[in-house]
């Protein structure tokens, strides 16, 4: 806490208005700043001893037990991982991501008597497929919820509906993730249904991140989602969605990233796009379809384009050569036919192109993939290329490999 003391000094003689002001430290305010309260320091207290500590609870090679050995005080707002209001001392923020907790989630945790929480992080331990408990709809305040891990979820059964009361809520991360880019082996251990989903769109209105990859929806996508007009990430990879994708979603004014790949009956079209926001798309495996419209040209932050094994069709526009951040197009095991557009050999930042399994055609000089100078993989195989023909990768080892 910073103090201003400042005087004014008046010179008659110069007619001279000096203004000076000093900064003092106020030493007196760190000693008046509150402590945690001891009914919420009992209640953390409580929360961690209800686990173990086991190496194998956590993924992240940065995993350490937080706040578990030597408690220095008890004072817990300056505990590791916790946060407190500085005026009124309440316990606002947890993170024991990667704390190597391994245990039951007790359904009537002291942790739910937090209730001035606003963040609260347990990603990436071992919650031994307990439930995510209902009361987590007691923590009103709550802008930010991250129950993700960093290998197939550890909470299991049914997202509990009191989620959708979190009507404050920022970012919601339910995710089961890999460091590995193809995580395809994981196992939906979560199930969230579409009641639950379009409450949750209904209520949380300000949500930013919204991430459930491997969580169990089966159902199509409510309406409401277009609602959602500050969502900036929306990853459901792996879902089982079905139905037809809302088409507006990719008109939300802020949507950086959409991930829905994996969600082989989930069908949609791509829009007229004149998002700039748009970095990354990622489709593959679904039953998305169409043509690449020509608005693409006005995708012009994207840098990750994947749509393989969807059922799009027709020529590539030759506006995607507008495209100048691209590092990755992946438009494998479609129906793309026509000649590949010059354009495209323009990108310089492209650094996989997989173009295999399409009916493409006509003649391609292994010249024009020299001016692509980030490359470092290519699939050209399975179209009716001459050049190329039959070639899985062609190995471009002239090139210089990233990094
Ligand atoms: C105030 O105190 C803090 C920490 O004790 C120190 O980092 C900072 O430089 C001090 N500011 C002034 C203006 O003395
Ligand atoms: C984890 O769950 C298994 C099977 O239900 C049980 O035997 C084991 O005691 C649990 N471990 C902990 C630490 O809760
Ligand atoms: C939950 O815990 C509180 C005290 O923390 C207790 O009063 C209440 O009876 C418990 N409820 C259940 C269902 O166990
Ligand atoms: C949730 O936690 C994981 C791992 O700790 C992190 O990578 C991810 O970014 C977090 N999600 C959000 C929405 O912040
Ligand atoms: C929306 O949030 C409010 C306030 O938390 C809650 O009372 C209401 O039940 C929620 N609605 C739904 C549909 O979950
Ligand atoms: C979006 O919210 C408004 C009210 O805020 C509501 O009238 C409308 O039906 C919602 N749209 C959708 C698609 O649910
Ligand atoms: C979109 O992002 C901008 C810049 O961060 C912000 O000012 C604006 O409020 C956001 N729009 C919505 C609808 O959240
Ligand atoms: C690109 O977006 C603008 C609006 O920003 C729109 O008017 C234009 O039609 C779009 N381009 C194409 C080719 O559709
Ligand atoms: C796409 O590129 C063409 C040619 O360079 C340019 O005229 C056009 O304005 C670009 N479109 C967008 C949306 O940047
Ligand atoms: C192409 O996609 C279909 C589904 O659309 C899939 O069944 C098939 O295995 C894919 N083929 C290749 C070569 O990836
Ligand atoms: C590409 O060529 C390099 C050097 O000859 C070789 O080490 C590498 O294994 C090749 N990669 C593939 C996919 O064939």
């Amino acid at each position: 806490m910073m103090r201003f003391l400042c005087f004014t000094a008046l010179s008659i003689q110069f007619l001279l208005l000096v203004t000076n002001c000093l900064t003092l430290n106020d030493s007196t305010t760190t000693h008046h700043r509150h402590e945690c309260n001891q009914h919420e320091s009992n209640a953390l207290l409580n929360f961690k001893q209800s686990f173990i500590r086991s190496k194998y609870a956590s993924y992240s090679p940065f995993s350490y037990p937080k706040t578990v050995s030597g408690i220095p005080t008890t004072d817990c707002c300056s505990w590791d991982g916790i946060e407190c209001d500085e005026l009124t001392g309440h316990v606002i923020s947890i993170d024991l991501s990667s704390s190597l907790l391994y245990g039951f989630m007790d359904p009537n945790s002291t942790l739910f008597s937090l209730v001035h929480l606003q963040s609260l992080d347990l990603s990436d331990n071992d919650f031994n497929h307990s439930q995510i408990p209902a009361r987590i709809g007691d923590l009103s305040q709550l802008r930010h919820l991250n129950l993700s891990h960093g290998n197939e979820n550890t909470f299991s059964g049914e997202v509990p509906p009191q989620v959708s009361q979190l009507s404050n809520l920022l970012s919601l991360d339910l995710r089961s993730y890999t460091l590995e880019s193809r995580p395809y082996y994981l196992i939906n251990n979560l199930q969230l249904k579409a009641s639950t989903l379009t409450s949750l769109t209904q209520n949380t209105t300000r949500l930013e991140h919204l991430r459930l990859n491997f969580v169990t929806i089966s159902s199509s996508l409510p309406h409401t989602l277009t609602n959602l007009t500050s969502l900036q990430m929306l990853s459901l990879f792996n879902c089982e969605l079905h139905g037809e994708f809302p088409l507006g979603i990719f008109h939300l004014p802020n949507l950086t990233v959409l991930d829905l790949g994996e969600n082989q009956n989930l069908r949609g079209l791509l829009p007229n796009f004149f998002s700039k926001t748009l970095v990354t798309i990622y489709l593959p495996r679904t039953s998305f379809y169409g043509t690449l419209p020509t608005s693409i040209e006005n995708l012009t932050s994207l840098n990750w384009f994947e749509i393989s094994s969807c059922n799009f069709y027709g020529v590539i526009p030759s506006s995607i050569g507008n495209l100048t951040q691209l590092a990755l197009l992946d438009l494998t095991n479609n129906s793309f036919d026509g000649e590949i557009p010059h354009s495209l050999f323009g990108f310089e930042n492209l650094v996989n192109l997989f173009l295999d399994y399409n009916f493409f055609e006509g003649h391609l000089a292994l010249d024009m993939f020299l001016k692509l100078k980030m490359l470092n993989g290519l699939g050209l195989s399975h179209n009716k290329l001459s050049l190329f023909s039959q070639n899985r990768a062609v190995n471009v080892t002239t090139l210089p490999p990233i990094q």
